[in-house]
């Protein structure tokens, strides 16, 4: 054989040979990814928000919450007009479906939402031409009775939702008006006596863009510590658009770490139809982008908020048939990690591939 042919089939040979090698070697190193589920491949508790009536009635939604998640918020079940819509009548049965479903479905964590809010008010609170006393007996009846019949179920309560503006002024909402603006400390003092063992979050929207808000919810957090009130935890809602910046994402994740209480994640959803178009559908671009933002908020907060701070990520519901964007502004969207027939989205493979 001639030198140059035996060179050649030489180096032919030697190719294949390192191929199927680095084939195996990849083999070794990388082997394939199985996406369980949220909840066994985040190092963190990943919770959803729920509806009873879909759990009731949907198979898949109420298997996609059993095997998804490890904690529960109550959408809409725990809020003031669902469990006290007369003043002294409570209905119980819609959130101990969804403690019930929690605690049969692999003792998942519940996390209450919420006792003291502007919205989802009952008309007999709305109307109510009391004065500051028969306010205050109104909240703080509320508070214990709400508190006392979860406890030992719920783990943590949204005690107070919502109460700055963006600017970081108070809002201005029946509770200031008729209790004056130390409501709130009295509020997380009602739910501590209720339960001592709760964990206690003030929850908010706009801390990623709202720099006074996060100012204020820092000075109201050192008021309450200042005065032995306890306060365990901070929820960033997290109603995000995809346009939201990164920088933004990690500067209200880093000003929660800061503030040195857990930091839950509490609402998150990434909305995709900013100029709120009727025809909307979610093209696989938009579906590219909005899992890339996915990713950054949970790496953000996975490497951001210590292991000991770090309360959980909870979506707001779990696919994009449940969610509350669409009827909120009147436009279709897709903001969850799971589609409108329950099928992960780019997004989910996102939030698992941001921690590995
Ligand atoms: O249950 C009634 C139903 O009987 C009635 O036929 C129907 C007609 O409008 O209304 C139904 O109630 C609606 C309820 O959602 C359940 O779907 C209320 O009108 C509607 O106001 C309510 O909206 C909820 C909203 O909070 C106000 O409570 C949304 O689902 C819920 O996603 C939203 O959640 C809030 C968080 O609590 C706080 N952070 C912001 C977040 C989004 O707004």
């Amino acid at each position: 054989m001639k030198k140059p042919i035996a060179i050649a089939i030489l180096s032919i040979l030697l190719l294949a040979v390192s191929c199927s090698q680095s084939k195996e070697d990849a083999a070794v190193v990388s082997p394939p990814v199985v996406y369980a589920s949220l909840q066994e491949m985040l190092p963190f508790k990943f919770g959803e928000s729920v509806n009873p009536n879909r759990l009731r009635n949907n198979t898949v939604y109420s298997g996609i919450a059993a095997k998804e998640c490890n904690s529960i918020t109550p959408e809409n079940a725990m809020k003031f007009n669902s469990l006290h819509p007369a003043e002294n009548s409570y209905t119980w049965t819609d959130a101990d479906y969804i403690v019930n479903f929690a605690q049969t479905n692999g003792a998942k964590r519940i996390h209450g939402h919420t006792l003291v809010w502007f919205q989802a008010l009952p008309d007999w609170v709305k109307n109510n031409t009391g004065d500051a006393q028969v306010f205050e007996n109104i909240m703080k009846t509320h508070i214990q009775t709400v508190v006392a019949h979860f406890k030992g179920k719920v783990t943590s309560w949204d005690v107070v939702n919502e109460a700055f503006n963006d600017d970081g002024s108070l809002r201005d909402n029946i509770w200031k008006q008729k209790l004056g603006d130390d409501y709130i400390a009295r509020a997380f003092q009602y739910a501590y006596e209720a339960d001592p063992n709760a964990l206690l979050f003030y929850n908010d929207y706009g801390q990623e863009y709202a720099p006074a808000k996060r100012t204020a919810i820092a000075n109201m957090v050192a008021n309450l510590k200042s005065r032995g009130i306890r306060i365990d935890g901070i929820g960033l809602q997290f109603h995000l658009i995809l346009s939201q910046s990164e920088t933004n994402i990690s500067n209200a994740i880093n000003w929660a770490a800061s503030t040195g209480l857990l930091v839950h994640i509490s609402e998150l959803d990434i909305s995709l139809n900013k100029d709120k178009a009727q025809n909307f559908s979610p093209t696989q671009d938009l579906l590219e982008q909005q899992a890339a933002k996915y990713g950054y908020v949970v790496k953000t907060y996975n490497t951001a908020v210590p292991k000991a701070q770090k309360f959980g990520i909870t979506t707001w519901n779990v696919g994009d048939a449940d969610s509350w964007i669409p009827s909120y502004q009147g436009a279709p969207d897709a903001p969850l990690p799971f589609d409108v027939n329950y099928n992960r989205k780019p997004a989910y493979y996102a939030i698992i591939d941001a921690v590995k």
